[in-house]
């Protein structure tokens, strides 16, 4: 992993450093000084969201260089490096990448899927939904007084989509985000007897442990898979990449998501129409949307993998 997720607060008191210099010289000096560092403030700031290994390295040394007291030198680094990095973002290579990983995905048939801004690494955002599922009265609540309920309703959801012919009993079944099982549970109950679930922290035997950005199954594995957590996702393209990995050709997804109201505080993006959701499902075509009432998620959207690869 690039230095982005633990090093990077290391480079911030730099810059608050370098706010400091109206004592470096005369008042010329300090307002061309101000004026390139904030201007360089910006950039790095910018950098550090988009390309955080160079902006990373382009900071550290500017700091040894202020460290040895070099201040014009590394005023016109500063500057040089501005220059080069704006070039940077404007080559073919830079916009693939960011193409790729954008903070917002506006869909062509409007509302857009933002990413929400504020973790600093992979492992902090990890943490954040640790905390929640590890919470050891939570997991008593989720194992003994909402369990009844969940699987029931859960079950109602499983059934319908087998009435649609969209799961059978010899289903090899997913659910993504299953957190104790629940949904797991419920499929198991209406027949669907080959079902796992996978979630950060394990729940045996329903659950096993597995990140959804990279799950820990082979190629074409499921017939179906079911996630309401798609909001939790950080990476929204990988989710759906490695749900398009998994499942068979063929194969049966439903995702359910809230668009009428926001999601909660461990949600890691916001979805404001089913357009972008689609969108990222590059070799899948959507079978049905449909109103549903599930835990707070408002709408079912269904693909079906295409059959013979497309991507
Ligand atoms: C809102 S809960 C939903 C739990 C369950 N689907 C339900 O309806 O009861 C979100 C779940 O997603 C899990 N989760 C969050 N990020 C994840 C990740 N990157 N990989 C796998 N699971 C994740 C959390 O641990 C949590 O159990």
């Amino acid at each position: 992993m690039c230095p982005s997720a633990a090093s990077l607060p290391a480079v911030l008191p730099f810059i608050n450093e370098i706010d400091g210099w109206e004592n470096a010289g005369g008042s010329a000096f300090v307002d061309h000084a101000e004026a390139i560092i904030s201007v360089a403030n910006e950039c790095l700031l910018i950098a550090l969201k988009l390309e955080p290994k160079p902006a990373y390295v382009w900071a550290n040394l500017a700091s040894a260089c202020y460290m040895i007291g070099d201040h014009p030198f590394i005023l016109s680094l500063l500057l040089s490096l501005t220059v080069l990095f704006f070039i940077a973002l404007q080559t073919p290579h830079h916009r693939k990448t960011t193409a790729q990983q954008p903070d917002t995905i506006t869909s062509k048939s409007g509302g857009g899927l933002s990413i929400r801004p504020g973790y600093s690494s992979y492992d902090e955002y990890i943490q954040r939904q640790l905390n929640k599922t590890l919470n050891p009265k939570l997991r008593k609540i989720w194992t003994t007084r909402d369990w009844e309920r969940k699987v029931r309703v859960f079950a109602q959801f499983f059934e319908s989509l087998k009435r649609r012919n969209l799961l059978f009993n010899d289903s090899k079944a997913l659910s993504i985000g299953a957190r104790v099982g629940q949904e797991v549970s419920a499929l198991k109950s209406i027949g669907v007897n080959d079902s796992i679930g996978i979630d950060l922290v394990p729940y045996p035997p329903l659950v096993v442990k597995g990140d959804f950005h990279a799950q820990p199954f082979m190629n074409d594995t499921f017939d179906f898979e079911f996630s309401n957590v798609f909001d939790h996702a950080l990476y929204p393209w990988k989710f759906v990449g490695e749900i398009e990995r998994t499942l068979k050709p063929g194969g049966v997804c439903v995702i359910h998501v809230a668009l009428s109201r926001r999601a909660d505080k461990y949600s890691a993006n916001d979805l404001y129409s089913v357009g972008p959701l689609v969108e990222l499902f590059k070799d899948s075509k959507v079978v049905e949307v449909r109103k549903v009432d599930g835990f707070g998620l408002d709408t079912e959207v269904v693909f079906r993998k295409n059959k013979s690869r497309n991507i």
